[in-house]
């Protein structure tokens, strides 16, 4: 029996976001029906909004979320009604050679992208038509429909708000740390933008043992949160030379950086701030088509990396239970990291509140 779900859409002609019905059918063969308990609010969905990212509209926003399995199509056996879920933004096909080969994160075998579910339809609809869950998921809704591998089971214990930060902000800042950056004890690091994802990037530096954690954000907020998740130091990248700040505090340059905003202009300085030998990791994702100009000798002589990060390289179903147990065992404060706990007709206000910098992260709660 099709349900109706209070949702959070973009219609995709510059306006806010409208909290407004659609309406969720059952779930089909191989998919999953669930209750949104949290949905986390993320820089990603601010990129749609502000129109950096086009996608097919309306679109349900949303793709960091947690909740119960309420009810699974024929042939799901991962898991069943009751389950505590959390949503994964990246449904690996489990077929395509990225999947053979561990890397869910750079599945070539689904649809995820086009906000389509594997049969290339949605559950979601208005008196309109199809409403399209963004990044097949779209977890700013009472009830969202996902493909099975979209759902990783996770001990109950783990809090809604906390669980869905574990899928986005947390297996990608996390996983940039110690599934691409593979930072080892005592190397040092620079974090360049402190939002939800960087500081995710700060706690994974701080679980490596990293040393010493350079914060660096415009922001007087976001830096004192870095500090209190492991930060030793913070720069103000408003008022202070970043490279030289960095540069001195390391003694040369750092052994890792990462720009954790999207923007061209940080990722172009990202070089500037390593170490010879240094890795300079990519976790911000910026506007379609964005070109940035590096300079190449300075990378080739000193035998500088640029690595992309996609998803913290995480493979959710490996990821998402390593991260929970952690979080279980203390070694990850991520209720911390939660400085607004909000009902969905407050989403707008959480996306003001980002583009101007003054909120670690906003997780609504249903
Ligand atoms: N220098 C340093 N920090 C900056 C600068 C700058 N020039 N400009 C902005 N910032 C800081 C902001 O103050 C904020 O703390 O960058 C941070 C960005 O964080 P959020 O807007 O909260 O975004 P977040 O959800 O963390 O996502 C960041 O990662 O996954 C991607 O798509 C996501 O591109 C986005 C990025
Ligand atoms: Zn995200």
């Amino acid at each position: 029996m099709p349900r109706t779900a209070m949702a959070a859409v973009h219609d995709g002609d510059g306006s806010e976001l409208k909290v407004r019905e659609v309406t969720v059918d059952d779930p089909g063969p191989g998919e999953v029906l669930v209750r949104l308990g949290a949905s986390g609010v993320c820089g990603s969905d601010r990129h749609v909004i502000d129109g950096e990212w086009t996608l097919p509209t309306p679109t349900v926003l949303g793709h960091e979320g947690a909740g119960v399995v309420e009810a699974v199509g024929a042939g799901v056996t991962d898991v069943a009604p009751g389950d505590n879920v959390i949503l994964s933004w990246c449904y690996p096909c489990r077929r395509c050679r990225a999947c053979a080969a561990g890397k869910a994160w750079a599945c070539t075998g689904t649809r995820s992208g086009e906000c389509l579910l594997p049969d290339g339809g949605t559950r979601l609809s208005d008196e309109n038509g199809m409403v399209y869950p963004y990044l097949a998921v779209g977890t700013m809704s009472e009830y969202t429909v996902v493909p099975e591998s979209a759902a990783v089971r996770v001990p109950a214990e783990v809090p809604f708000d906390v669980a869905s930060l574990i899928g986005c902000s947390i297996a990608t800042g996390v996983g940039a740390v110690v599934n691409n950056a593979r930072v080892p004890a005592g190397a040092s690091a620079a974090v360049v933008g402190c939002g939800g994802v960087g500081l995710a990037v700060v706690m994974g530096l701080t679980l490596a043992g990293a040393y010493p954690i350079i914060a660096v954000d415009t922001a007087e907020e976001k830096l004192a949160a870095a500090r209190s998740f492991g930060a030793t130091h913070t720069v103000r990248a408003d008022k202070e030379p970043v490279a030289t700040v960095v540069g001195e505090i390391t003694g040369g340059g750092a052994d890792h950086a990462f720009e954790v905003i999207g923007r061209v202009e940080t990722i172009e300085t990202l070089p500037s701030l390593l170490a010879p030998g240094g890795v300079g990791v990519l976790v911000g994702l910026p506007p379609e088509g964005a070109r940035a100009g590096i300079d190449v000798l300075e990378l080739a002589e000193a035998g500088k990396t640029l690595v992309g990060s996609n998803y913290g390289g995480a493979v959710p179903s490996l990821d998402f239970p390593r991260l929970a147990d952690l979080y279980l065992a203390g070694r990850l404060p991520l209720d911390s990291l939660i400085s607004h706990r909000i009902r969905l007709d407050e989403v707008n206000d959480a996306f003001d509140a980002m583009r101007a910098g003054t909120r670690t992260r906003s997780v609504i709660v249903f």
